[in-house]
């Protein structure tokens, strides 16, 4: 295993505050990378009580001397992109070739993917996925279909552009007008013009980054992998087809970020102390009453990208411990531990029934867990506010033990404890991660 690496993962369905945990981590790396997703993604990192809402840029922006880069598997909108650049500016944080790179190979989010996206939500009614509305399905969808793809590196070559935009909005118009009767032109000549544009300000932040990250490991620099969205939305693994279009886990980082498995290096996934969801799909521990309010406003669980409440219920320990056992996670960060200790009595999910009977090998398919009992154990909550800790041991013993119990259901440790959202309300718990010592 590569020992100066970490990969940070969600293991629940986004919204882990995953960004929180690399922010700890990314000062002591040379490298912070993002591998999947697009601006679906909503990192919130609280500074000083300064919130930053990132979705596209890695969230080692915050630190000097850092690179953040934007891997080729990554769907990359520039609009959204220079949008956040230029909010970074007007807080102090400048942005730009010193500590940003974009891969020349990942796919860029164009505005009939964006359109894509809503009218084939729209179409689909009651059936539909929830998505983000970024345009991240139907992108993925033209990389896969590769003719009518364009990749960052063609924004730079603005004859070539203009060549691509204006065939590919032919088609996109042709399949918008069958499908969903939308007539309105697209307007292949502004687009063109308006893409070049954010090329030409993009340019010198374009990079070939899988050269760049393969030749930082043969120099033993350090590199943090960051995950987007999480393990229950991978586009193989998780409750499909209630999923995002990539591969979120561990797994995903060779081929989204152009490095070798071995890179990976050190595994933290990060779970919520409860769950939550936004978006349709099966929730076995969803709450949807008195005691998911309670969490929703506890948590601010409030859509980063798109405003909408989330779905929250309990722990569920079943399908922590499938997505921590797909990435090989090496630790687990257990984030928002604040929230459900108002409740006096906390309920874990221990296993899942089917018909009665134990579901041995866990099954991520929507349709298997849309049927799925929970069995669940239940523990005191601690009604103290914790948001002062700094140490194990001055959490309340009973908060203390829904962390050795969740230790103990999930066979690794809960090596980092976040109680709140601020930057140093963190406990260092087991973790095997020598940087944070
Ligand atoms: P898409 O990624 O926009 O296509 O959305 C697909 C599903 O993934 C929807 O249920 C979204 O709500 C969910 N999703 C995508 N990104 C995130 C995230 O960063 N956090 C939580 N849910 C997400």
């Amino acid at each position: 295993m590569n020992r100066t690496n970490v990969t940070v993962i969600g293991l629940q369905w986004g919204d882990e505050g995953k960004g929180k945990v690399v922010d700890a981590i990314a000062g002591h790396c040379r490298y912070v990378v993002r591998y999947c997703g697009g601006a679906n993604a909503g990192h919130t990192v609280t500074v000083g009580g300064e919130k930053f809402a990132l979705h596209l840029i890695p969230s080692g922006i915050l630190h000097e001397g850092v690179h953040n880069v934007v891997g080729n598997g990554v769907v990359f909108d520039p609009a959204e992109a220079l949008e956040e650049i230029d909010a970074l500016a007007d807080c102090g944080v400048a942005v730009g070739p010193g500590n940003l790179h974009i891969s020349r190979a990942a796919n860029v989010v164009m505005p009939w993917h964006k359109l894509a996206d809503r009218l084939g939500e729209e179409a689909l009614g009651k059936g539909r996925i929830g998505t983000t509305a970024r345009g991240i399905g139907p992108c993925y969808a033209d990389k896969a279909s590769r003719s009518t793809a364009i990749r960052v590196g063609d924004l730079l070559d603005a004859e070539l552009l203009r060549e691509k935009v204006t065939a590919i909005a032919v088609v996109k118009q042709r399949l918008f007008e069958a499908l969903y009767g939308y007539e309105e032109p697209l307007d292949a000549e502004a687009i063109w013009r308006q893409y070049r544009d954010y090329g030409r300000r993009l340019e010198p932040m374009v990079a070939n980054t899988g050269a760049m990250l393969r030749r930082a490991i043969s120099a033993g620099e350090p590199i943090c992998f960051e995950g987007g969205q999480g393990s229950m939305l991978d586009i193989d693994h998780g409750t499909f087809p209630f999923v995002t279009s990539s591969s979120v886990t561990a797994c995903g980082v060779p081929a989204g970020a152009g490095v070798p498995p071995r890179a990976v290096g050190r595994v933290v996934g990060v779970a919520k102390a409860y769950t939550s969801r936004v978006g349709a799909g099966a929730f076995p521990t969803e709450q949807d009453n008195e005691v998911g309010q309670l969490l929703r406003e506890r948590g601010r669980e409030y859509g980063t990208t798109t405003g909408r409440p989330r779905r929250c219920g309990w722990f569920d320990a079943v399908a922590v411990r499938y997505a921590a056992d797909l990435s090989g996670v090496d630790e687990v960060a257990l984030t928002l531990l604040d929230v459900p200790g108002a409740l006096q009595t906390l309920r874990i999910c221990t296993a899942y029934e089917i018909d009665g009977r134990r579901m041995e090998d866990f099954d991520a398919s929507s349709v298997t867990l849309a049927r799925v009992e929970c069995v669940y154990e239940e523990l005191p909550g601690w009604g103290a506010d914790i948001g002062q800790a700094r140490r194990f041991q001055d959490l309340p013993v009973e908060a203390q033990g829904y962390v050795g119990r969740i230790e103990q259901l999930l066979g690794r440790p809960v090596g980092i404890i976040s109680v709140g959202p601020e930057r140093d309300q963190l406990i260092l718990h087991h973790t095997g991660l020598e940087m944070l010592r």
